[in-house]
C-alpha cells in the first residue's frame, strides 16, 4: 500500500470496471465531515488571502474538489497524489465538469506529488490544512510504509502555517494512532505538536475517527 505502482494498478482497474469516471472514497465522502472541516475554514479566512489547504494522497475521491466547490470562504485546494494514473483520472474529470465554486477567488489543482517530498513543493509555514483520508492508514499499514508515514508527518508539520492543522480522517483505534502520533513528536528535529481525536461516526460497522495535530506555538 505504499507503492505507486499498486495504486497505479488500483486506479487503473477501478476506472476500467465503470463506463464513464466516478470519483471512488476510500471510505466515507465530503458530506459525512463537513462539519469538521468548515469551522476550519472559517477561522483562517480573511478578506485578502486564500486559504491554502492540500488533500493529501487524494486519489480519485471527490474530498478536495468539494471543499473547493462548498467552501464560502476563499480557499486554494490543492489535490495531490503518488499516482500518475488517479492525477491524469482527476484532471480530465475536473476538465470534464468543471463546476462553479461557491466563492469565485477559490482555485483548485491536482498535481502529481509525493507527499513524503511536500517541502519541495510548499514553502515552510504556508499551509493552513492537510486533509488527510486513509492515506497514513495506508503507509502505516505496510511495512515499508512506517518510515514514509514518519516523513509525511514531519513535512506536513513543516509546511503547516503555525495556526493550522492537519486533520487524519481514519478507522485506526486511538490506542494506537495516538500513541504513534506522540511518539513521533517527540523525534529529534520533529516541530511539537499538540494531539487530539474526535470521533466521526461508526459506518457499516467500523468507528471512523479524526485525529487532529496542530503545531506547538514557538515561545520567543
Ligand atoms: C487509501 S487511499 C485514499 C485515497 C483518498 N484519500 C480517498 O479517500 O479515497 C491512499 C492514497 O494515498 C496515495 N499515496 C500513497 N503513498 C503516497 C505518497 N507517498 N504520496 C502521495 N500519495 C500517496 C495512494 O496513491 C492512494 O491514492
Amino acid at each position: 500500500m505504499d507503492k505507486k505502482a499498486t495504486w497505479d494498478r488500483f486506479y487503473t482497474e477501478n476506472s476500467s470496471r465503470m463506463p464513464e469516471f466516478e470519483n471512488f472514497e476510500w471510505f466515507f465522502g465530503f458530506n459525512s465531515v463537513q462539519d469538521f472541516i468548515m469551522p476550519f475554514l472559517r477561522s483562517r479566512s480573511s478578506s485578502d488571502t486564500l486559504v491554502r489547504v492540500l488533500d493529501m494522497g487524494c486519489g480519485t475521491s471527490a474530498f478536495g474538489p468539494s471543499i473547493y466547490r462548498h467552501s464560502p470562504f476563499p480557499v486554494r485546494v490543492t489535490c495531490a497524489d503518488i499516482s500518475p494514473v488517479a492525477v491524469q483520472l482527476m484532471q480530465e474529470s475536473i476538465r470534464a465538469k468543471a463546476a462553479a465554486p461557491q466563492n469565485p477567488s477559490s482555485q483548485l489543482e491536482v498535481l502529481e506529488l509525493d507527499c513524503t517530498e511536500l517541502c519541495g513543493y510548499f514553502g515552510s509555514n504556508s499551509v493552513d490544512l492537510i486533509v488527510d483520508k486513509g492515506t497514513t492508514d495506508a503507509l502505516l499499514r505496510s511495512r515499508e510504509g512506517q518510515g514514509k508515514a514518519s516523513q509525511v508527518l514531519k513535512q506536513c508539520l513543516r509546511v503547516l502555517r503555525s495556526d493550522g492543522s492537519l486533520l487524519q480522517f481514519s478507522d485506526e483505534d486511538p490506542d494506537a494512532r495516538l500513541l504513534w502520533l506522540e511518539s513521533e513528536g517527540r523525534e529529534p528535529g520533529v516541530t511539537a505538536a499538540d494531539v487530539g481525536v474526535h470521533e466521526i461516526g461508526e459506518m457499516r460497522g467500523m468507528h471512523y475517527y479524526c485525529y487532529q495535530v496542530t503545531p506547538r506555538p514557538v515561545l520567543h
